[in-house]
């Protein structure tokens, strides 16, 4: 039997220990995906289906029209010196009444905001008793141009808007808008699956 110094023994038992914890790995990740598997029974899918209407801007009934053409003239006082990326948001109001949102961005970028919380916030402080009926949000990009594809709000904005939907009890239709296409979505909730609005 070959003697082994002190530090030989370490070695081994450390690189025997090692190899164990890797082959026990692996083992246990065979066996995870065995189980995948072979119970697909025990998981299902779930899908999750966005309803999007594309549409023209002559396809559009005259509310529509009205709240795309101030969402379109908010995005004229965004101020984007940063990003030169100007946004324009439009809510119609159950009381009648439109209020406008335009970006406002900041030096200290996580201190600027969106334009369609502007403009939620801006309802929710100077309308509160109004409920939001829809929303249209557009966009021109760092050409001045607007945006072909409309571009859809970011997270969160949606959680923020999705708020509002809430409160309203009935669903928020959103109009994204864009030159070359139209989005009209059912609600708020259908642009944020899955989405926080309970603890
Ligand atoms: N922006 C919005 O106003 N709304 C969105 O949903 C996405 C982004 C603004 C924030 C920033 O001023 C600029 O667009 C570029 O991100």
């Amino acid at each position: 039997m070959p003697k082994f110094c002190f530090l030989c023994q370490i070695y081994f038992i450390c690189a025997l220990e090692s190899s164990l914890r890797f082959i026990s790995h692996r083992l246990l990740a065979i066996i995870d995906h065995l189980i995948i598997t072979h119970h697909p029974r025990i998981m299902k899918n779930v899908d999750i289906i966005v309803k999007i209407l594309a549409a023209d801007y002559s396809e559009l009934s005259p509310a529509q029209q009205q709240l795309v053409d101030l969402a379109r003239e908010a995005t004229l006082r965004s101020y984007a010196p940063y990003s030169q990326f100007h946004v324009g948001a439009a809510i119609l109001l159950s009381d009648g009444n439109i209020v406008t949102g335009a970006n406002q961005e900041n030096a200290a970028f996580p201190s600027s905001t969106c334009a369609e919380r502007t403009a939620c916030y801006y309802a929710g402080a100077n309308h509160p008793d109004a409920r939001f009926e829809k929303i249209a949000i557009a966009a021109r990009g760092t050409d001045g141009n607007e945006v072909d594809q409309p571009v859809p709000p970011c997270g969160a904005c949606r959680q923020a808007l999705l708020e509002y939907e809430k409160l309203a009890g009935h669903d928020v239709e959103v109009i994204l808008v864009g030159r070359s296409s139209i989005f009209i979505l059912p609600s708020v909730s259908s642009l944020l699956p899955l989405s926080f609005s309970q603890f």
